[in-house]
């Protein structure tokens, strides 16, 4: 999402029962992994699944620029042909990463540790965003960066020309910021140690580990220490990427508020560290089963299968499960909403600088639409209206945030009036087929050109 694209809005109208099977597309978070660590060994990784979103496509594109072979071939396949760990070149344009963090932060620390330089850049809501959670980390590798103030996009970042491995612990509960520092370990010698006070996703762990490099992850004192040992030899992978959990988080909760639905949700990954939003579900007392249960590339994996739930009640969601769901909070508020009783979330304050400050989006557009909602700095809370009871009837707005987009599509599903959207081409960033795939469950969505 360029950000200068023009706005989409939408209208998402109350609808009859949602039914069938919703085939949500590949994890975003593995798909931008695979490209750039494929983009750090030598010879061809094979990618099969890779979710063809705007963040994913902006992260294919900036490999090009850093030296791989990205293409796609005639059976949906990626290639990539990397350069190698410490391979990456120089790019002769700014990297344009879009919407996305993740693209930006990971690509950051893949090249930190290489004696190049970059400028990034981003669309209005990725510049907006605070860097140097990551920017500070690469800076003990020897890198510098130089950005706006507040530590913002756009910034060029010099590689280190000699990196030293570093030990960090990291300040705030993000993946995002671990797989940099990782990523920058990479390339240095010796080795690199992340320490974690709370586990957040683990693919960067997992993936480095299936490419041949030396890591090891162990608990010390309650908290998760990460050891890479540093400039591997990274082997080619064949990769499956998995169904996104985040993405399924949509059917799933529309299907559990909207009268009469039965929705199967085939083949999404179960990891511990993405799958708080279900188990929170099913304490609301949500019709959600896991069926077929299996292990596909060593993680668990399951059919979800979501039906109308009208006796969900709101709970106190327990902080300590805040980093297993972080994106899915706006979309669990639609559900509260639908909920009877309170639903309070705590320990949120990431929520606060995601694509935009999710909190505050929420929100407004729930209040809009009759909902009372109470926030403090890190935490909510929203008042269930009970089944078939939301207003609806407002139009909200997205703030360039393909999830605030998406839960409030869903909103209007199951409200007694339609909800609009100011903006709904931010849906495209993680999720190019949400249109169609919610309108062949029976939703009414429509573009309002
Ligand atoms: C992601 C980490 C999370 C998440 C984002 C994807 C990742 O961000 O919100 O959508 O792939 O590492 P933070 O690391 O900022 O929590």
């Amino acid at each position: 999402m360029s950000g200068q694209d023009s706005p989409i809005p939408m209208i998402s109208t109350p609808c009859g029962a949602l039914s069938g099977v919703a085939e949500v597309p590949g994890d975003k978070s593995i798909s931008h992994r695979s490209l750039i660590l494929g983009t750090m060994c030598v010879g061809e990784t094979r990618i099969t699944g890779l979710l063809e979103g705007e963040d994913v496509l902006d992260t294919a594109k900036a490999m090009r620029a850093f030296g791989a072979e990205v293409e796609k071939d005639e059976d949906g396949a990626w290639h990539v042909h990397g350069v190698g760990v410490g391979g990456f070149t120089e790019p002769d344009q700014v990297i344009d990463c879009g919407n996305s963090g993740t693209g930006v932060r990971l690509i950051m620390g893949a090249m930190a540790t290489s004696p190049i330089t970059a400028c990034f850049t981003g669309d209005a809501s990725l510049n907006s965003r605070p860097m140097a959670r990551v920017t500070d980390p690469l800076a003990l590798f020897g890198a510098r960066a130089v950005g706006r103030s507040g530590g913002r996009l756009p910034m060029v970042i010099e590689g280190a020309r000699a990196p030293v491995p570093v030990r960090y612990e990291v300040p705030v509960p993000s993946a995002q910021v671990k797989s940099a520092v990782l990523l920058a370990g990479l390339n240095a010698p010796g080795q690199t140690v992340v320490i974690e006070k709370e586990a957040t996703r683990d693919h960067t762990e997992r993936m480095l580990e299936g490419f041949g490099a030396e890591i090891t992850v162990e608990e010390q004192d309650g908290k998760r220490v990460i050891t890479l040992t540093g400039q591997p030899e990274l082997q080619p992978q064949v990769i499956a990427v998995p169904r996104d959990p985040s993405s399924a988080a949509f059917p799933v909760c529309a299907a559990l508020i909207v009268p009469g639905s039965d929705v199967l949700v085939p083949g999404i990954g179960l990891n511990p560290t993405r799958a708080g939003l279900f188990t929170t579900l099913r304490e609301m007392g949500a019709e959600l089963t896991y069926e077929n249960e299996r292990e596909e590339g060593g993680e668990p994996v399951a059919d979800l299968r979501a039906r109308y739930s009208p006796d969900m009640r709101g709970i106190e969601v327990p902080a300590e499960r805040a980093a297993s769901m972080i994106d899915e909070y706006p979309i669990l508020s639609v559900v509260a909403a639908n909920a009877s009783g309170q639903t309070v979330m705590r320990g949120v304050k990431e929520l606060r600088v995601k694509e935009s400050d999710r909190i505050e989006a929420m929100a407004r557009g729930l209040r809009a639409n009759g909902i009372t909602v109470e926030d403090g700095e890190d935490w909510w809370t929203v008042t269930g209206c009970g089944a078939g009871q939301v207003p609806g009837g407002a139009e909200v707005e997205t703030f360039l945030d393909h999830r605030i987009a998406m839960s409030f599509l869903c909103l209007g599903m199951a409200a007694q009036s339609a909800v609009q959207l100011d903006d709904g081409a931010p849906v495209a960033t993680s999720f190019p087929i949400f249109e169609p795939l919610m309108a062949g469950l029976g939703a009414d969505i429509r573009r309002m050109t």
